[in-house]
């Protein structure tokens, strides 16, 4: 059962603080935390802990933590790792529920580090504390003046908030804000998150009913600024994918969230079991997790700075279509390559706007996008090319380019953007291209909140990336609301639950596990199905299989035959073989007696030359062929972080080469389906390529669907995958599948 969510509200808004290790010495963490709380303006009483300080900063200082006058709502703690763990006993006694630990020296240095941070992770739940830490620079909340951190922060509120796992770009991002006046509400560093994460902070802010003090109302509703409430995030770990997917995926609906999280873990370096198991890499697994939330994913630092800027201070184009204004051909031209590149584009102007522009700009200016106001433009000039341009309707955003010519009016065309932007109400975005002489014009441009970048190339990224949010979110509600309607209509009863826990259970039992589980460390506690259960679990969940069964000699080959017709296919069946093609185990197109007599002898041949321990398990079994079909396959595998990962592309012979891997998160809906379809490269074929049919591609859909549905019914389900999965014009097939599952440690 999910752990009730953490009510974070005294952690990150106390009445009371008390910073234990409060150190006389201006140069360390202790002192300058204090001075930090102080200079920030904080209203609520601060007790600094000392064990020799009569006084720290004209504080009355206390020997220890039993001795302050009150329970503090929050601690923070600037000793030693050695000590730490004393300290936050003898804060848990005295009540207090809440508790930053600035302290290194834990799981991130040591083992000794991480005995020591697992005895703060007991004491913190035997007592019911919201810990921060250890090894963080605390954080900002600049909407009720409050800095519990070692960094200089930006005191100016604003909409952005922030989580990092790092100090350091905490400390970077702070001091970068300031420099062109970004105003944030919280900046959180988690550091190890040994007890509170990044997920029971998003919840936090997710259900948070902040009250605004008057003071900050005016801050917050200042019209240069967008009307979003981004959220920035820097990660190194993300260990409970699946919960933090569920949280962002709500607040994407309304705001944007960006992350950079860089480097790969080794959950995923687990041996292969399958081709599903191979394709689930963890880079591609975060992608999709990451996409389907609609969370931006960020390509380094420079892209999170551009993002909170962007999302701050501009509204989110309702469209994809950019107009440009340059007084620079070179860089308009170049930006017009960007902007597809960006999943934006080019504005294409009406006659309208044509011949308004025509009107207002010398006769050898170009009156199409990019709109070149020439080199020569004046502010005055700059203002009539943008107040045109941004007066068509279907202009939804703007990107203005300047460079620095002797005449150029810098400050001025920067005040005439601002104030347009502001009639408008649309995206504009500038690219003031230099150094020393446009920094007057970027410091304009800063004041008014009009996002600006050295390079258009930026400019259009960042632009591209609020599009794309901005499609997610709406389509995403959309589609929430078809969901809804159709869960209704989902029909589980039809298939055979109580057959497939039967053969769980069979398969459980079996003395003799897999090649694939013995070669596996010996904690590897996974079962690998038969053939014939993989074939049985299929039907029973409704998913189509042709007929097939087990056959033990040339006449029982025939019989089926005379029930189920040609072409068949023989096959070798065995749960010790994961890929029987690759070893002779296959053969098709046998379409009459004599081929069948041949083929079933020369299968008994294959398994003959087999190594005894795998001959034993081998069976041989015989198979309607499923002809004219497309091949596809199709397969979940369980991620460590994110739960169960579905995947769907090309199969057969070319499907390494294609190499179409599409991903989805379960659970996947028709729509989730069929949007898995379309965006696949077989789609193509699947539709009807060259003047062939159109295949059974709403069928497909519902076998997707139902792949999930199974996975999430059965979570013990490891890995389970239908390849080929023959998609014809009638129907699709489950030619062959390969499941896997876990079994708990008690059964094993
Ligand atoms: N209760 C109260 N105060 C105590 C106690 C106690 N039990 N024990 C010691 N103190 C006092 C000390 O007397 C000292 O005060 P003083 O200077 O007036 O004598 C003060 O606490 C600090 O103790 P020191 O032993 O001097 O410790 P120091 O300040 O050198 O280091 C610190 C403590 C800062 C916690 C250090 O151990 C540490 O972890 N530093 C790294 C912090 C860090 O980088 N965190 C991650 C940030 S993210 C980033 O990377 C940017």
């Amino acid at each position: 059962m999910k752990p009730a969510r953490k009510d974070l509200s005294r952690l990150f808004s106390p009445s009371s603080i008390a910073v234990v290790g409060a150190s006389r010495d201006r140069s360390k963490i202790g002192h300058i935390l204090v001075k930090n709380i102080i200079d920030s303006g904080y209203k609520g009483r601060i007790y600094p802990v000392n064990p020799v300080a009569k006084e720290i900063l004209r504080l009355k200082a206390f020997p220890d933590y039993a001795s302050l006058p009150e329970v503090p709502d929050l601690a923070v703690i600037s000793v030693p790792a050695a000590v730490a763990v004393q300290v936050l006993s003898e804060i848990a006694t005295k009540g207090t529920k809440n508790v930053v630990v600035i302290t290194a020296g834990f799981r991130e240095s040591n083992a000794e580090g991480a005995e020591l941070e697992a005895e703060l992770v007991r004491i913190s739940k035997e007592y019911n504390i919201n810990l921060l830490g250890p090894n963080c620079l605390g954080f900002v909340n600049n909407i009720d003046d409050l800095n519990v951190s070692f960094g200089k922060s930006n005191k100016t509120p604003g909409n952005l908030k922030f989580i990092s796992q790092s100090g350091a770009v905490a400390t970077s991002i702070f001091d970068w804000a300031e420099s062109i006046g970004l105003g944030f509400s919280d900046f959180i560093t988690i550091g190890n998150k040994a007890v509170t994460n990044e997920n029971d902070i998003l919840e936090f802010w997710l259900t948070q009913k902040r009250e605004i003090p008057p003071a900050k109302e005016h801050i917050l509703n200042d019209p240069r600024i967008s009307r979003l409430h981004p959220i920035g995030i820097y990660l190194e770990a993300l260990n409970e994918g699946e919960e933090f997917i569920n949280t962002v995926s709500q607040i994407t609906l309304n705001n944007p969230v960006f992350i950079l999280k860089p480097g790969k873990s080794s959950a995923t370096k687990k041996a292969i079991q399958s081709h599903t198991g191979s394709i689930a890499g963890e880079n591609a697994v975060l992608d999709t997790a990451f996409r389907e939330a609609g969370i931006i994913r960020c390509e380094g630092v420079e892209d999170m700075f551009d993002l909170a800027k962007v999302f701050s201070w501009e509204k989110a184009p309702k469209g994809p279509n950019v107009a440009i204004v340059s007084n620079a051909g070179g860089p308009a031209v170049i930006s017009t390559d960007f902007i597809q590149e960006a999943g934006l584009k080019l504005a294409e102007l009406s006659t309208h706007t044509s011949s308004q522009l025509a009107k207002c700009l010398p006769r050898s200016v170009n009156i199409h996008d990019p709109v070149d106001v020439q080199g020569d433009a004046l502010a005055a000039r700059y203002g009539s090319a943008i107040d045109i341009v941004l007066g068509q309707k279907d202009v939804h955003a703007l990107l203005v380019i300047l460079t620095p010519q002797i005449m150029t009016q810098i400050h001025r065309t920067a005040e005439f953007i601002a104030r347009l932007a502001s009639v408008h109400n649309k995206p504009v975005i500038c690219s003031f291209m230099g150094g020393t002489a446009i920094s007057e014009g970027e410091t304009v441009l800063n004041r008014f909140k009009i996002p600006s970048f050295r390079f258009p190339e930026r400019a259009i990224h960042a632009l591209g990336k609020m599009w794309w949010w901005y499609d997610y979110s709406s389509r995403r509600a959309a589609e929430l609301k078809v969901l809804a309607s159709n869960r209704k209509q989902e029909i589980f009863e039809t298939a055979d639950e109580n057959k497939i826990s039967k053969i769980f259970e069979i398969a459980k039992k079996r003395k003799f596990r897999s090649v694939a589980a013995v070669s596996q460390s010996p904690n590897d506690k996974s079962i690998i199905f038969t053939p014939f259960e993989t074939n049985e679990i299929l039907k029973s969940w409704n998913i189509p299989t042709p007929p097939t069964c087990p056959v033990f000699d040339i006449y029982e080959a025939l019989n089926f035959t005379k029930e189920y017709g040609w072409p068949v296919v023989l096959k070798v069946s065995s749960n010790k073989i994961m890929h029987k093609t690759e070893l002779g185990g296959v053969i098709i197109n046998i379409n009459n007696r004599a081929k069948l007599t041949a083929s079933f002898a020369e299968i008994q041949r294959r398994i003959n030359a087999f190594d005894p321990e795998i001959r034993k398990t081998c069976v041989i079994q015989i198979q309607e062929q499923v002809t004219h079909g497309v091949e596809t396959i199709l397969g979940v595998k369980k991620d460590p972080s994110f739960g169960h990962i579905l995947m769907f592309g090309a199969g057969g012979t070319l499907a390494e080469l294609i190499q179409d891997r599409n991903l989805a998160l379960v659970s996947v809906s028709r729509l989730d389906a069929e949007k898995l379809i379309a965006g696949s490269k077989v789609a193509k074929v699947l539709n009807g390529y060259r003047g062939s049919k159109r295949l059974a591609v709403a069928k497909l859909a519902f076998v997707i669907e139902r792949l999930s549905q199974l996975v999430e019914k059965f979570s013990e389900i490891e890995e389970f995958e239908i390849n080929p999965l023959i998609v014809t014009e009638e129907s699709v097939w489950a030619v062959d599948g390969k499941g896997i599952i876990q079994i708990n440690p008690a059964e094993a």
